[in-house]
């Protein structure tokens, strides 16, 4: 997956946020394709996972400094991403150890919720937390915007 400039919100340390996890998003897409091993994967979905949790944690401080209205219905998006980077956890110990995994059935799973979700997460509910930022950030609120 590519970050391109129509996946902007509008904030620049948010954007930057998003990029490195699309590379990190890409690390595991490739992991699944090529590694030999499941616990390959494992170690890949956990530096995912640590990112996912510092980016979310951001957007949630900026979201509770700001009074920002849909805190809640955006905070519980993050949670069932959350909630989906565990089930994929839950799979891996099924794949065969030391084999090339090759399992058609994760790559499909997390090009869904992983792939897909984050990218239409940013599209709508990203989108709008950026918009209301940029309204309330000072216009010199350098490093952020
Ligand atoms: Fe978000
Ligand atoms: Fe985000």
């Amino acid at each position: 997956m590519e970050w391109t400039p129509g996946l902007s919100v509008g904030i620049g340390k948010i954007d930057e946020q998003h990029r490195e996890l699309f590379r990190k998003i890409n690390d595991l897409v490739d992991a699944i394709k090529h590694s030999t091993c499941k616990y390959k994967i494992g170690d890949v979905v956990k530096f995912l996972e640590d990112y996912v949790i510092f980016h979310f944690g951001e957007e949630e401080g900026y979201m509770r400094e700001h009074d920002y209205p849909g805190y809640d219905a955006h905070k519980k998006q993050h949670q069932e991403f959350m909630d989906n980077l565990a089930a994929i956890k839950a799979e891996l110990p099924k794949l065969e150890g030391g084999k090339k995994p090759g399992s058609y059935g994760l790559s499909v799973e997390v090009n869904r919720v992983v792939v897909d979700w984050i990218l239409e997460h940013i599209a709508k509910i990203d989108k709008n937390l950026g918009a209301f930022l940029r309204d309330v950030l000072p216009e010199d609120a350098c490093g952020i915007i």
